[in-house]
């Protein structure tokens, strides 16, 4: 039996891969270590909490001596590190907690590995999960391929960068058996209702106002988060030692006509008159720094090992309203206490 670690595990896209894990794997223990921020929540792990191949424990990757003591239990075969602190906006408030977490914690979970893996690094492989947000902003042309320039921009995005380069440091200077992936942006259930997408559902839902940044006319390339949970699969088991692949949708949009979008799809499925939806849409100050696009060249992945995207754009965002739709109790749950503080000093404040 392997003893698998991933960290971040109760956040969005750790909770899918995860969940992932632990059904499609029996042969493997799981461990999840997570620290539970706002963002991080058990009940996105409800369903298989309690399945025998599977442990919580909750814990600060930015406490070293902690982590070495975990590392030096578990002796894990595996690490998919998906820990941080993820969205762009608190990090223009708040830069520190990025500082901490997303360089110091990896940097901890990095020695930890290095320490009880010394002796035997043979099939042995630390995944470090970042961002295509690390490559910068484009222009209305070109992709982000893995040979492309870092050029971070805001205080999350030169975290990730930073991590990046500890993580290929280590392989160089260690030998620490080590893959990246840089995925862009994912969608679907779970995600904090922080972002695009679920804040958008969330204020539709309750006939708040849609804070668009700017004039909307910024891209992102998006992805279903299940497809990013199985390119993640594909990769750890994959994906070759010591290389870095991107991972994307091949699927960019507007953010103003994604909103859009959205808008019609939440009319049907509220049965609200068309056009209703729409008329929720505010244009509010820019994002400071605002990378303009996002665009990943993904056929790395593809061509190693045979990876795309499963889901079409507007199966993936009817699927995620319905899910958002369907678990209201949850919105309501994330939704209380801290978050309408953050709201409040994000878009009213300001
Ligand atoms: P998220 O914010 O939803 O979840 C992050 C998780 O990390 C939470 O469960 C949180 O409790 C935990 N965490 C934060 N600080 C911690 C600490 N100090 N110790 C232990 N646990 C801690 O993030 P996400 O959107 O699921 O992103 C997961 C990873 O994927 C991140 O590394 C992010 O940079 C990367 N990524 C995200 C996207 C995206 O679109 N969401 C795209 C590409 C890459
Ligand atoms: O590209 C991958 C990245 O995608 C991940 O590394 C990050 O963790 C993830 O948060 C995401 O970053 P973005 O900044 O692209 O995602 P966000 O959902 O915050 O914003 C998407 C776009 O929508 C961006 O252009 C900013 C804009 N936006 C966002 C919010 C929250 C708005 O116009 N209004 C908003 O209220």
């Amino acid at each position: 039996m392997k003893t698998i670690l991933i960290t971040g595990g109760a956040g969005f896209i750790g909770s899918h891969v995860v969940r992932r894990f632990v059904k499609k794997y029996p042969e493997y223990k799981i461990i999840n270590l997570d620290k539970l921020t706002y963002a991080g929540n058990l009940a996105n792990l409800h369903d298989i909490e309690n399945s025998p191949n599977y442990e919580f424990i909750r814990v600060d990757i930015v406490d070293a001596e902690v982590i070495a003591g975990i590392f030096n239990k578990y002796r894990f075969d595996g690490i998919i590190h998906l820990a941080a602190e993820s969205h762009v906006d608190r990090s223009i408030s708040n830069p520190m907690e990025f500082i901490l977490t997303n360089i110091v914690g990896t940097v901890n979970l990095l020695n930890a590995a290095r320490t009880i893996w010394e002796n035997n690094l043979a099939n042995k492989v630390f995944y470090h999960i970042s961002t295509d947000e690390v490559y910068g902003s484009l222009g209305e042309t070109g992709y982000f391929f893995e040979t492309s320039s870092y050029d971070p921009r805001s205080p999350y995005s030169a975290s990730k960068a930073s991590s990046d380069h500890l993580v290929r440091a280590y392989f160089h200077t260690y030998k620490l058996p080590i893959i990246i992936s840089n995925c862009s942006n994912n969608y679907g259930p779970y995600q904090f209702p922080e972002k695009l997408i679920p804040l958008s559902i969330n204020n539709i839902r309750n006939n708040n106002t849609i804070p668009i940044y700017g004039k909307g006319e910024n891209i992102r390339d998006w992805l279903y988060v299940e497809d990013h949970a199985n390119a993640i699969d594909l990769l750890f088991h994959k994906g070759r030692v010591g290389e870095t692949y991107n991972i994307g949708g091949n699927n960019e949009w507007k953010n103003i006509d994604l909103i859009r979008k959205l808008c019609e799809i939440m009319d049907q499925k509220l049965g609200r008159a068309e056009g209703t939806s729409a008329q929720l849409i505010t244009f509010v100050k820019d994002r400071a720094g605002h990378d303009i696009r996002y665009a990943i060249n993904a056929e790395k992945i593809q061509k190693e090992l045979g990876w795309n995207p499963s889901l079409q754009f507007e199966k993936g965002i009817e699927k995620t309203v319905e899910w958002y739709l369907a678990n209201e109790e949850w919105l309501e749950n994330v939704t209380s206490g801290e978050y309408q503080k953050y709201y409040e000093k994000q878009y009213i404040k300001r």
